[in-house]
């Protein structure tokens, strides 16, 4: 596996009524694409917003490529390349598309840095393009979804981190918003993903995290995760045979 870009050690993190997380320590590997699963309530969430800084560990270290950012705002976060799409939808409805994605450059100064930027999110998505005239609101799910990958891609972030991307969509459109985020990744982004959806996360990504009340129970690449007796039967449902 390829060095790490972010590691997280030790984190001990709550909402002010107890630890939610309970030492919890991971690697992301550079430029893969890591998922994390777990039964609700799990702290999949919670790492994420550990990791963006909207929560202040307690204990524990998370660095980027060595810089701390435990302490760091989640400005200060964003600037360093690590760019969150939260587990709801968060388009503004009322804007167009486009509108939408012109507001993940806000940080750039360089208006013309910005339609740079937008240039090459519609080249990396062009069916965005398409819709770039229409209301946010009156895209489905999926659609939705993909802008919200688009307008993340505006920072042109080191790390993504997705949270449940998959949440409400169909089977067959589950598949093209995977294939989007392997798109980042080919792209260059690394990505951690935490997904609902554990068998199909685990499939599409180099290396697992499988998370249990506030710990991580077991790491390795997506397929060890997979093949594992316990995990299969804990939470895939039945492992997956070895081939
Ligand atoms: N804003 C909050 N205030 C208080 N408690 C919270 C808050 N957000 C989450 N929690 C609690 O922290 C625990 C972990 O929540 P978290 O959202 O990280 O889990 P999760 O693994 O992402 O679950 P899910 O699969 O349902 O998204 C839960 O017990 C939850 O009730
Ligand atoms: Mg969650």
């Amino acid at each position: 596996m390829s060095k790490p870009l972010l590691t997280m050690e030790g984190i001990v993190a709550g909402y002010g009524g107890g630890d939610v997380l309970r030492g919890v320590t991971f690697d992301v590997p550079e430029g893969k694409i890591t998922c994390v699963v777990g039964p609700n309530g799990a702290g999949k969430s919670t790492v994420m917003k550990a990791i963006s800084g909207l929560l202040k560990p307690r204990l524990g270290t998370i660095t980027l490529r060595g810089e701390k950012l435990v302490g760091k705002s989640p400005r200060q976060i964003l600037d360093l390349g690590i760019v969150q799409v939260p587990q709801n939808h968060s388009l503004f409805k009322d804007m167009t598309v486009h509108e939408n994605i012109d507001l993940g450059g806000y940080t750039i100064k360089d208006r013309s840095k910005v339609s740079k930027r937008a240039a090459a999110v519609y080249d990396l998505f062009p069916q965005v393009r398409g819709w770039a005239q229409m209301k946010a609101g009156a895209l489905s799910g999926g659609q939705q979804r993909l802008v919200e990958f688009a307008r993340a891609l505006m920072l042109d972030p080191k790390l993504i981190l997705l949270d449940e991307p998959s949440m409400g969509l169909s089977p067959m459109v589950l598949k093209s918003v995977f294939d989007a985020a392997r798109q980042m990744n080919a792209n260059g982004a690394t990505v951690l993903l935490v997904e609902q959806n554990a068998r199909a996360g685990l499939k599409l990504s180099h290396h697992g995290v499988v998370m249990e009340n506030g710990t991580v129970r077991l790491a390795g690449t997506g397929r060890e995760v997979l093949e594992h007796p316990e995990i299969g039967e804990l939470y895939l449902g039945g492992a997956v045979k070895k081939a």
